[in-house]
């Protein structure tokens, strides 16, 4: 049995105060809903104020990068070391607009994943194709090679804390979503480059979210797909209610 994960992905967005007014709006609303877990990665200058305003909440705290090394000349990275005194629990890694404008690789998401493991974070390992690669048609070819390269190292016994996000990045913050069956038959792309890695039982194990364009309005057919274990939520995680929303929809068990 697995829990579907929400997570939002706030990207630059709340500062201090907007941090605590979201999370005060929040918790209400997504109170009791126990059945999927419910994740907010924040900005890393809110992860200390967003820390103490989701106590007592079923809110969970992530970040939206981590970097390879223990520590040094890195100006303007965090180390895992530094999200995990901050009790963060999850961390997003290759976000597909951390490859198109900051040239993360599929070898940089690999060594920040095996280094936020080593302090016990969470990965959330984000993929997706472009465009143009979907127009091409190699979907397929660039998923494939997004997940066997990401989880280069990685030991079976560490999948429980992975999750895996699939993004196409054509539906990032357009208002296209992918649709349902679409999400759905990609994903299992997905789960099958997993599977030659791990093995059926270890990969339908794992939780896939989608995300791109996820809202209020189409969360209830997405989280409906078989393949689908939750959902990452960028536009749609800045307004409480349309959060609370989708979260409602992942609130039920999953084979
Ligand atoms: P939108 O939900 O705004 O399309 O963003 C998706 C995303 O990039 C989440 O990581």
């Amino acid at each position: 049995m697995k829990k579907n994960i929400i997570a939002g992905n706030w990207k630059m967005n709340n500062t201090q105060k907007g941090t605590k007014e979201l999370i005060a709006q929040l918790a209400p609303l997504v109170a009791g809903k126990d059945d999927c877990e419910i994740v907010l990665c924040v900005p890393f200058t809110s992860l200390n104020t967003a820390r103490k305003a989701m106590r007592g909440t079923n809110m969970k705290l992530g970040a939206q990068n981590v970097h390879w090394a223990d520590k040094g000349a890195f100006t303007g990275e965090v180390s895992a070391e530094m999200l995990a005194e901050l009790k963060c629990e999850y961390v997003l890694v290759g976000h597909s607009e951390r490859r198109q404008y900051f040239n993360e690789t599929n070898d940089t998401v690999n060594k920040r994943v095996k280094k936020a493991l080593e302090f016990k974070l969470k990965p959330i390992i984000c993929i997706g194709e472009t465009l143009e690669e979907r127009e091409k048609g190699k979907t397929a070819s660039v998923l494939e090679k997004q997940v066997t390269s990401a989880f280069v190292g990685i030991e079976k016994s560490s999948l429980k804390r992975i999750v895996v996000a699939y993004e196409p990045v054509w539906a990032i913050g357009t208002g296209k979503t992918a649709t349902p069956e679409d999400a759905n038959d990609t994903i299992w792309i997905v789960r099958k480059a997993l599977r030659k890695l791990y093995g059926r039982t270890s990969a339908s194990a794992m939780r896939i979210q989608y995300g791109g364009s996820m809202n209020a309005g189409n969360a209830n057919e997405l989280m409906a797909m078989a393949e689908i274990d939750g959902g990452l939520i960028g536009g749609a995680s800045l307004k409480a209610e349309d959060f609370a929303k989708i979260v409602e929809s992942a609130n039920k068990v999953n084979e």
